[in-house]
């Protein structure tokens, strides 16, 4: 049987630090999810559709093994639906872990078979947040390294800083 996992995430917009997660943990499974809350607590930036054309084209060539959906509700029944019990979430620093294990122990409490998986940041991207990515571009700061290029170029339209 294929080996599923979800990424689930707000997304807006994808980083570095995303993909890099993204990456290694496709390694670990046959297919993986990349999915997007449409329930995002705040205004998102980018629209969902935005979003999943963002991702789409920050993926390596040839990434057939990874999907980018929409999903709304409850995680864990996206999950069900999708025929996995698996959830990938990154875990960057200390002070990710506490919103982490309330999640992962929400999650396990409503779907008991639902376990969730933390891959460690890479360093580099310890710091990253798209919040962050955000204010800097609307700032007219340089996020070169900080996402892929069609993120970027996404955010200089956005907010309209042609440099
Ligand atoms: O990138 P984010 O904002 O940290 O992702 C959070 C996300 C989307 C994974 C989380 O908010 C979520 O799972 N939302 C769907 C609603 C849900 O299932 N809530 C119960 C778990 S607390």
């Amino acid at each position: 049987m294929e080996k599923l996992a979800i990424y689930p995430g707000t997304f807006d917009p994808f980083t570095n630090g995303h993909l890099d997660i993204a990456l290694r943990s496709v390694r670990l499974f046959d297919h993986l999810i990349i999915a997007i809350t449409t329930n995002a607590k705040k205004k998102p930036l980018f629209s969902v559709p935005e979003r999943r054309d963002l991702i789409l084209q920050s993926l390596p060539d040839g990434s057939k093994n990874i999907s980018v959906e929409g999903f709304d509700g409850l995680l864990v029944n996206y999950a069900e639906k999708k025929g996995s019990s698996i959830i990938i979430r990154g875990l960057r620093a200390v002070s990710d872990f506490e919103y982490e294990l309330q999640m992962a122990l929400i999650n396990r409490k409503l779907k008991p078979n639902v376990d969730t998986i933390f891959k460690m940041s890479s360093e580099e991207y310890s710091f990253l947040t798209s919040t962050a990515v955000k204010e800097i571009a609307q700032l007219g700061g340089c996020v070169d390294g900080l996402v892929p290029p069609a993120v970027k170029s996404a955010l200089l339209e956005k907010f309209n800083k042609y440099r």
